[in-house]
């Protein structure tokens, strides 16, 4: 068993108000590829050119051509035993929430009912012309023939999956949400993220500074493990079912 796996156990056993952030790295066994690391979308292509705001407006098909193939993967998969075993740390009641960074709605088809998403939501498409909203898989189908993909209602051509760009500004609520549920965690369970995005990174600060005691499961090290009574280098789909057998024993 990873060392400090114990320790990890024990404080979400006896948290009160455990709240978990993830990334990408949770998703990467439901078949998704992250953004960093080895085989990370990143390494393929530069955020900046598609996947910011200014990019997305100027060249909409450059951003679809590689949404095409993300969405591909992503709208196909399915939650891991890593997803699984978050939902269940909140149906025991260990923590009340999941934020995460992710889009792909895997943690709430896992099962888990509190999910702040930070970044939005890939599973909806909306119209930048007429505001109309349609499911993102609608989309999909039509991409073959469809580059960029164009309006049902009003024929315009700037759908947008209802995602935060490089560039944009953060859901509010949401943001508001997950900084309250820091400020009120006792502990802060980190999973699948390089924590190098702000202001998604800053909950867990925010968390350590509100005195909350952190885990950090991630595959690499992170910048925060330092901060981090217990930090387990790992995959989370192995990690996390183990952590949950352990509390459950
Ligand atoms: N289990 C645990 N951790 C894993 C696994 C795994 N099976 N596979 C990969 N990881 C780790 C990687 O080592 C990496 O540190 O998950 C982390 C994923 O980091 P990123 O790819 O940077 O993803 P994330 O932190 O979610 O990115 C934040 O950046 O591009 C934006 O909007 C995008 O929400 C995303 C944000």
């Amino acid at each position: 068993m990873p060392d400090g796996i114990d320790r990890a156990a024990e404080l979400l056993a006896a948290a009160h108000h455990g709240l978990a952030l993830t990334g990408a790295g949770v998703s990467a066994e439901s078949g998704i590829p992250t953004f960093r690391g080895e085989g990370g979308l990143w390494t393929k292509y530069d955020p900046v050119k598609v996947s910011s705001i200014d990019s997305f407006l100027a060249d909409p098909a450059a951003y679809w051509t590689v949404a095409k193939q993300r969405g591909s993967v992503a709208l196909k998969a399915k939650p891991n035993p890593g997803h699984l075993a978050l939902a269940a740390l909140e149906s025991a009641g260990h923590i009340v929430a999941v934020v995460t960074q992710n889009t792909d709605g895997l943690h709430r088809d896992a099962g888990s009912r509190h999910v702040v998403e930070l970044h939005g939501s890939g599973r909806t498409v909306e119209c930048l012309s007429c505001g109309r909203r349609e499911p993102r898989s609608e989309v999909q189908a039509r991409l073959d023939v469809e580059m960029p993909p164009r309006c049902l209602s009003c024929g315009g051509t700037v759908l947008k999956p209802t995602v935060v760009l490089f560039g944009e500004p953060m859901p509010q609520a949401a943001t508001e949400e997950a900084f309250a549920l820091a400020s009120r965690s006792d502990v802060m369970l980190v999973v699948g993220t390089s924590l190098v995005v702000f202001p998604a990174a800053d909950v867990p600060l925010v968390a350590v500074r509100s005195g909350a005691r952190m885990i950090v499961v991630n595959a690499e090290p992170t910048p925060f493990d330092r901060l981090a009574e217990v930090v387990i280098h790992g995959r989370s789909g192995e990690v996390l079912p183990e952590l949950v057998r352990l509390i459950d024993e």
